[in-house]
């Protein structure tokens, strides 16, 4: 699908993933609208991608602000790209602690609920505004890019909600692909390695990288945000691509203690 014309809404686009993709999209030519919790990140990110990108408060754990966003995204344009990119925090550890007390089940909830239900929330209603757009020549409408997580595969310990809920976002790629098919418009998701991005809080990127570099058989380092935003890119341009779970990782495999 040619990006350039095209509006694309980033949820996330405050963020690593989120913000590389929405600039990488916007130098193809899409109009972007980024949506993000975070209001100094979020309009930072619009702000550097200028061109009349926009920024959009968004909490896309709840229904009336993606709404409210996907909104503001159509007055842009026609909507035809949805990236889902955003985190949550974490919330996980062992389903029994050392102290013998078991998981909070709130916990494991809200980390399904941030990750997975609100992934799912946000598809179905970009899907239902992409939708509403004009068929392309091919009869392409639009694609949805999805994030799951390579702990959706090799969880390690202490993991359990985080990926319950990244597998849960890899078991309905295809489903929802072959729901939306009939419409024009391609679901695919993409399941990153470990990328320096803010996901890692306040821990120094030399830190970092001396602690997972060496678990990435090549090219020996974790991923850049660029290099995500890479791939969207081809999902959104290639038509081909459909239904399908992508691992971006450097071919590392978490061991049940991550490295
Ligand atoms: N960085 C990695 O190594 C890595 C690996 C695998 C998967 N992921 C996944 O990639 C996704 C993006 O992570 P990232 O690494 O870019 O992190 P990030 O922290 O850089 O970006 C996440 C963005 O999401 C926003 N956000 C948080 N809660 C939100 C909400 N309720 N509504 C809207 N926006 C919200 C944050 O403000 C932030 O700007 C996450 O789902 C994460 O689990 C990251």
């Amino acid at each position: 699908m040619n990006i350039e014309g095209s509006v694309a809404l980033v949820v996330g686009g405050g963020g690593g993933f989120g913000g590389a993709t929405a600039r990488r999209l916007a130098k193809a030519g899409a109009k972007i609208a980024v949506l993000d919790l975070d209001e100094t990140k979020g309009a930072a990110s619009a702000a550097e991608i200028g061109n009349g990108a926009i920024y959009v408060k968004t909490d896309v754990t709840d229904e009336d602000s993606i709404l409210e966003a996907i909104a503001r995204a159509e007055e842009l344009g026609p909507l035809r790209i949805a990236v889902v990119a955003h985190g949550g925090g974490g919330g996980d550890g062992r389903v029994v602690h050392r102290d013998g007390l078991a998981h909070s089940y709130e916990a494991f909830r809200r980390v399904v609920d941030v990750f997975l239900n609100a992934t799912f929330n946000v598809t179905r209603l970009a899907a239902a505004a992409i939708a509403k757009t004009e068929p392309l020549e091919s009869g392409e409408r639009g694609v949805i890019i999805n994030t799951a997580s390579i702990a959706a595969f090799d969880g390690s310990i202490g993991q359990a909600a985080y990926a319950a809920a990244k597998a849960g976002i890899v078991g309905m790629t295809l489903p929802i692909a072959r729901d939306l098919g009939p419409l024009g418009i391609r679901v695919m998701t993409i399941a990153p390695g470990v990328f320096l991005t803010g996901a890692y809080g306040a821990a120094a990127p030399e830190d970092l990288q001396a602690h997972w570099g060496p678990a990435v058989p090549f090219p020996g380092r974790m991923g850049e945000p660029d290099e995500y935003a890479m791939l969207a890119q081809q999902i959104c341009e290639n038509p081909y691509l459909n239904g399908e779970v992508v691992r971006l990782d450097g071919g590392i495999r978490f061991t049940k203690k991550g490295v």
